[in-house]
């Protein structure tokens, strides 16, 4: 391991830090993935000190050039701190030295780490909320794309994974479209809250510096300034948000490929996944498993633990900033690529892995009971009790059951043994195209619902980019 470098704070120290404490105090390891983030906060408080009169135009000009340069090395390969040091924000402002000279000692006027790490990763997430925002649309619309070819296709519903009533393929998929609505709006909502900037709180109390904080916000592109120091670099409610925002992500996509696996298990052989999304097994040379579903179902508790991981890191810190806090980094960075592979490997399973086996589906809604409400429907519509219906419809179905046919079986005479009522219609009024098509009450499975939903998913889509 290489030297320990004299740490800007060790002038009050004694000895050098344990070779072995020094990695294990150490985020340089993760937190680099902030450092075009620091970077840009870091210019912007330059700039700021530099209007201000704290410092020189030409010192401001020296730092956000220097810190420029910084860019460049990293993006080229050229920067890659050690771990002797500490964290990014060490790192920068060491390299900053060296190239600018002591000049770069005046970057940390009037700033701490404390407000500096809360700015870099309200920036960091900002970038990545918008960008997991672009992929949930990205989602919806390989939903909406496949609803809208599948209106008139029929799929099983369940309640108790029990065949409850045949519905459109297409209104289950934009149950989905809906879930991830409500994400991408969240998101949104979590946005709001990261984008407020608390650049300024210095460590704790503010700083007896002339700064602007306002200007430092704006250069930023920050909606406002955050009002309370303390609250400023000890608030991680954004983060706590943000992991619930995708903890939620994640449960929806977990769902379906929940319902995507059983779908493709043999049982009910509703879908086949392309060889594009399907692995195979190294023993049994039959097999093609779903691996992109279970893996997202999988991950998915990745991400639900970091949102406990930083709901307990919280939950006992006394204000102001504490060490404990460098903890958040690693549980926000692993969710954020978590969340964002999944969405990208469900779009790809969506738009162009999955394939509906619509005749097998036909067949499995023509062969059950899931048209048995629609007979206490038609005795209802005739004006029969809907319970006296629904009783004797328990009457039939046991019938059937036993005889081992199905309703639709039934001959004209035995359907009027069971009630006068019964006509010849009753056969079209049970069949699964028409016990669909008839649910048109808003929201309901019925084709023209259907289709009304499909074209206000397309505006919704076209509308908020
Ligand atoms: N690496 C630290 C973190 O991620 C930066 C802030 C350090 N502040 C301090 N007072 N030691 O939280």
């Amino acid at each position: 391991m290489s030297q320990t470098p004299q740490q800007p704070w060790s002038q009050r120290f004694e000895t050098a830090l344990h070779p072995t404490i020094v990695l294990f105090n150490a985020s340089i390891g993760f937190d680099i993935n902030l450092i075009e983030y620091d970077l840009t906060g870091s210019q912007a408080h330059a700039q700021m000190l530099a209007k201000t009169g704290i410092i020189s135009t030409e010192e401001g000009e020296a730092l956000v050039n220097g810190l420029e340069q910084i860019r460049q090395e990293y993006r080229e390969g050229k920067f890659t701190p050690g771990v002797e040091f500490e964290d990014v924000h060490f790192a920068v402002e060491r390299r900053l030295t060296d190239l600018v000279g002591d000049t770069g000692k005046k970057l940390h006027t009037a700033r701490s780490r404390n407000d500096q790490v809360a700015t870099d990763v309200r920036l960091y997430l900002r970038d990545q909320i918008k960008q997991i925002q672009t992929l949930v649309r990205e989602f919806q619309t390989a939903l909406v794309t496949k609803a809208d070819q599948y209106v008139d296709a029929l799929i099983p519903g369940y309640t108790h994974l029990q065949r409850a009533q045949p519905i459109s393929l297409a209104h289950h998929l934009l149950a989905y479209f809906e879930m991830c609505q409500r994400d991408w709006e969240r998101l949104g909502d979590v946005y709001k809250r990261t984008n407020i900037c608390p650049l300024g709180s210095g460590a704790l109390a503010g700083t007896p510096h002339p700064i602007d904080r306002a200007l430092s916000a704006k250069l930023l592109n920050f909606d406002s300034v955050g009002r309370n120091s303390l609250d400023g670099v000890s608030d991680r409610d954004f983060a706590i948000e943000f992991l619930t925002a995708s903890s939620l992500i994640m449960a929806h996509l977990s769902r379906l490929s929940e319902e995507i696996i059983l779908w493709s298990s043999q049982e009910f052989g509703f879908v086949s996944l392309s060889d594009k999304v399907s692995t195979g097994s190294s023993i049994m040379p039959q097999k093609k498993n779903p691996d992109v579903p279970e893996l997202v179902r999988g991950k998915t508790g990745r991400v639900f633990g970091h949102l406990q991981a930083l709901l307990t890191l919280i939950k006992g810190l006394p204000l102001a900033y504490n060490k404990d806090m460098q903890e958040d980094k690693e549980a926000i960075f692993d969710a954020v690529i978590t969340t964002k592979s999944c969405l990208q490997a469900m779009t790809i399973m969506i738009a162009e892995g999955i394939e509906f086996k619509v005749p097998r589906l036909a067949a499995a809604v023509a062969e059950d009971f899931s048209n048995a409400t629609d007979v206490a429907d038609y005795l209802a519509a005739k004006n029969v009790p809907f319970r006296e219906a629904y009783n004797l419809v328990g009457k039939l179905v046991k019938t059937c059951t036993s005889e081992r046919i199905l309703l639709k079986d039934l001959s004209l005479e035995r359907w009027q043994e069971f009630h006068p009522l019964f006509g010849e219609d009753i056969y079209a009024a049970i069949a699964p195209q028409q016990v669909v098509a008839v649910r048109n009450s808003y929201g309901g499975t019925g084709f023209e619902q259907v289709r009304q939903q499909v074209a206000a998913a397309k505006e919704i889509l076209k509308a908020e980019v």
